[in-house]
């Protein structure tokens, strides 16, 4: 392992521990009943069917609940989910975390013509520029480290991948921590990198 890699690694662990105590149980039942309203962009059981949508289904509950406090919040911009989440208590989010991480993820296809590439970046990552492989921190697989908050990639719409990427490459979106982890590695990313990653993970469990 390279070092900067550890050095990262190191760095996430202590920022996420320190994020860990928010003392909430989600209830999946409780969860089942508030996502009603979710259902009609995330899909039946989160499994959403429109690209620019994402999928939740399977998605780490640590992850999909860090989400859910900073677009409530607005330290993530989702204008489509304006006004949704303010009412909302942290015993409401953590219900709705809990229902979407026990529900099964669905997986898409791969576009042929991006999977060699896609997995070359996705396994080995880009090592003459310091640029960590994603299978680190996602698993080769893309379920993520559900205990350390690292999401769940597998299977999600390449739309939505793409423009996650592209907006932590042109500073958009800017809620992945202090180690700054994402808009350091998509910094890296061309383009056509950004095409071949989403396509491959779109088709990848
Ligand atoms: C009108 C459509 C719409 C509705 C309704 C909606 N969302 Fe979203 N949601 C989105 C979009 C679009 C995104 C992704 C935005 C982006 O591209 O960054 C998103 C992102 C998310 C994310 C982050 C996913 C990730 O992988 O990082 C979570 C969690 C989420 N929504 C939960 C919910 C919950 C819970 C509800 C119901 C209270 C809800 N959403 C209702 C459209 C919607
Ligand atoms: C050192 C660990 C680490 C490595 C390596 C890493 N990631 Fe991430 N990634 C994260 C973390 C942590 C987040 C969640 C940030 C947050 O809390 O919003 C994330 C978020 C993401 C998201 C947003 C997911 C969503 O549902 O919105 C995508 C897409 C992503 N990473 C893709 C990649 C790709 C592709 C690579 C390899 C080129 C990669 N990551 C390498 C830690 C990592």
């Amino acid at each position: 392992m390279n070092k900067l890699f550890v050095s990262l690694l190191l760095a996430l662990g202590l920022s996420c521990s320190a994020q860990a105590a928010d003392g909430v149980t989600g209830d999946v039942a409780a969860g089942q009943a508030k996502t009603v309203v979710c259902g009609a962009c995330h899909g039946p059981e989160g499994n959403s069917v429109v690209p620019n949508f994402p999928k939740l289904a399977g998605q780490g509950q640590r992850y999909l609940l860090k989400q859910l406090h900073e677009i409530k919040d607005g330290k993530r911009v989702v204008l489509e989910m304006t006004g949704l989440l303010n009412t909302l208590s942290d015993q409401d989010l953590a219900d709705m975390a809990a229902y979407y991480s026990a529900q099964k993820g669905s997986v898409g296809a791969a576009d042929p013509q991006w999977v060699a590439r896609g997995e070359a970046l996705f396994r080995g990552g880009k090592l003459d520029q310091g640029m960590p492989a994603c299978i680190g921190c996602h698993a080769p697989d893309g379920a993520g480290n559900a205990a350390a908050g690292f999401p769940h990639l597998g299977g999600q719409h390449a739309a939505y991948i793409k423009k996650q990427l592209t907006a932590f490459r042109e500073g958009e979106r800017t809620n992945d921590g202090e180690t700054m982890i994402m808009r350091g590695i998509a910094a890296k990313l061309s383009n056509k990198d950004i095409d071949a990653l989403s396509a491959y993970i779109q088709g990848l469990h």
